[in-house]
């Protein structure tokens, strides 16, 4: 693979996603990583990340043996503080200036025979983020672009195959970025684009099918882009040796629970046990208001039901080999968050389909822990899922149960599904489904607010509009979506969902608000 070597800044997903977008693969190493245990997993190209803004700066994170790696005769891509990190490591001179260069910038190409850059212009726009300055390239290295600010912003050693660029190339507001990550990868490195999620998917169902052998899967599906994905390439591994179950806690938006029963099976033939736990959920959530209480209830259900199905399918064929496997969805943003993780705030307790408990003695079989979303999506269309589970949106495990604001009942469930559901038409039929991330649609259960209708007055309950613009739904903005397009869906809600005489649209970033209202 290509290795990119994470100093603890937030690009380094971001760069992972980019090599693989120029079809080469990548994996996501911690700076920690001692260079000799890099080196060990025969990297085809190494990219050195952004981290803080200066080599300089207290605490700033170091490899343990810089100067092995970069002359281990590996091609090397410094970017921002990885950019720093080589020069300092070889010689260069990186001033403690303490002048800062921060956002768009423009970058002036001196060299046109780079490897870098060729055939970009001599003037592009990108994006900086560091304190200290380069001021000369270590020897033996052509200093290729610089900016108004900055005397070193870019440099390259093809005989070494060193190369190193001040800005993040990684980011959008780059206009070049990619080319010259490319250039990077395919001139620099000399490595082929060959990686597709075609490969990922051969690959996957062989590495399933020596994992599993003749044993059995189960694997729980939420209605969500992943668990569908992960079960239908299992499903092609396995076939009827794998079983789905489908929890139905009667939480789900209006249509989705058909989804799967017919659509999911009509795509991939599985096999399905679909448990309608309705009245269960809704007794165990009878009274609770509290949004932690209401979600460790339904983690909790969940689990109990999952376990109770997971019986029957050994009850129902006993003489089959057993079950021992548990498919999950986890992608690689998980894993490499799961990795580094620590001492985070508990913010809301998340319920997942993977959130089961460990003391189910299933051995995990995870055949997304390689990929990115929207690398998901691809998979999951190329295995024939139609787009309305491929693409859709992200939705919480536990449903339409966190987005009443309230106690959970049956009457307040359907009618936020006919509200959800007029909101969801409306913004497919604008073509709104991929600007915005997700809009949830929340019933202010335990608010009134005195309306008119016809000649008389109403009391009736408010809904809320909650559409976000996101990236990974760590941070979100409220999405200025078109006002027709709101208003019609305010009419509908109003005329056609019995006791909403109101709808009001939620104007909060994330931070502080968060996405879902509980
Ligand atoms: P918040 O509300 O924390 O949501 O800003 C961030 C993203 O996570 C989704 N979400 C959940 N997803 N189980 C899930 O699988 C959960 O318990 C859960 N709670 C929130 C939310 O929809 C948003 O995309």
């Amino acid at each position: 693979p290509v290795l990119v070597v994470d100093f603890g800044a937030q690009y380094a997903q971001l760069i992972a996603r980019r090599v693989r977008e120029a079809r080469v693969y990548s994996e996501i190493v911690p700076s920690t990583t001692p260079v000799a245990e890099m080196l060990a997993r025969n990297p085809k190209a190494i990219i050195l990340s952004g981290g803080p803004s200066s080599v300089y700066e207290e605490g700033a994170p170091l490899l343990d043996d810089a100067r092995a790696l970069f002359t281990a005769g590996v091609p090397v891509f410094g970017m921002c503080y990885g950019f720093q990190l080589m020069a300092t490591t070889l010689g260069g001179t990186v001033d403690n200036t303490g002048a800062r260069e921060y956002g768009r910038t423009a970058l002036y190409v001196s060299k046109a025979s780079s490897t870098l850059f060729e055939g970009t212009p001599a003037e592009q726009s990108v994006w900086m983020s560091h304190g200290d300055a380069c001021s000369a390239a270590p020897e033996g290295f052509a200093v290729t672009a610089s900016t108004d600010l900055v005397p070193v912003a870019a440099f390259e050693n093809d005989e070494k195959r060193l190369y190193g660029v001040q800005y993040h190339p990684e980011v959008m507001h780059s206009t070049h970025g990619q080319q010259v990550l490319e250039h990077f990868l395919y001139r620099g490195a000399g490595i082929e684009p060959t990686w597709t999620t075609g490969n990922v998917i051969e690959e996957q169902v062989a590495a399933i099918r020596e994992q599993v052998g003749s044993k059995r899967a189960i694997c729980g599906l939420s209605g969500g882009v992943d668990s569908a994905v992960a079960a239908a390439l299992v499903q092609k591994a396995i076939g009827s040796q794998l079983t789905c179950v489908y929890v139905d806690h009667g939480l789900m938006r209006k249509g989705e629970t058909e989804q799967v029963e017919k659509d999911f099976v009509a795509a991939t033939g599985v096999r399905l046990k679909v448990v309608d736990a309705q009245e269960r959920f809704l007794s165990a959530l009878a009274g609770v208001t509290e949004p932690e209480e209401k979600r460790k209830i339904i983690g909790r259900e969940f689990i109990r039901v999952f376990e109770q199905a997971q019986a029957e399918i050994v009850a129902e064929a006993p003489d089959d080999q057993p079950v021992e496997f548990l498919v999950q969805g986890t992608l690689y943003p998980d894993v490499v968050e799961s990795g580094g993780g620590t001492g985070t705030a508990n913010i809301k307790s998340h319920h997942n389909v993977g959130g089961l408990p460990e003391d189910l003695e299933f051995e995990l079989v995870e055949p997304l822990r390689q990929l990115f979303k929207d690398e998901v999506r691809m998979v999951g269309s190329e295995l024939g899922l139609p787009d309305e589970i491929v693409q859709r949106q992200p939705f919480p495990g536990p449903g339409l149960g966190i987005r009443i604001v309230g106690e959970v009942t049956r009457e307040r469930l359907d009618l936020l599904r006919e509200a959800d559901a007029i909101a969801r038409e409306e913004l497919t039929a604008a073509g709104l489904d991929r600007e915005i991330w997700q809009c949830p649609v929340v019933l202010l259960a335990d608010v009134r607010s005195v309306g008119v209708q016809g000649d008389g007055r109403t009391y009736g309950h408010p809904i809320v509009l909650r559409p976000v613009s996101s990236e990974d739904a760590m941070t979100a903005d409220w999405t200025r979506m078109p006002y027709e397009v709101l208003a019609r869906i305010s009419t509908r809600i109003t005329n056609e969902v019995r006791d909403v005489n109101r709808v009001v649209l939620d104007v909060t970033s994330k931070p502080p608000g968060t996405i879902e209202w509980e």
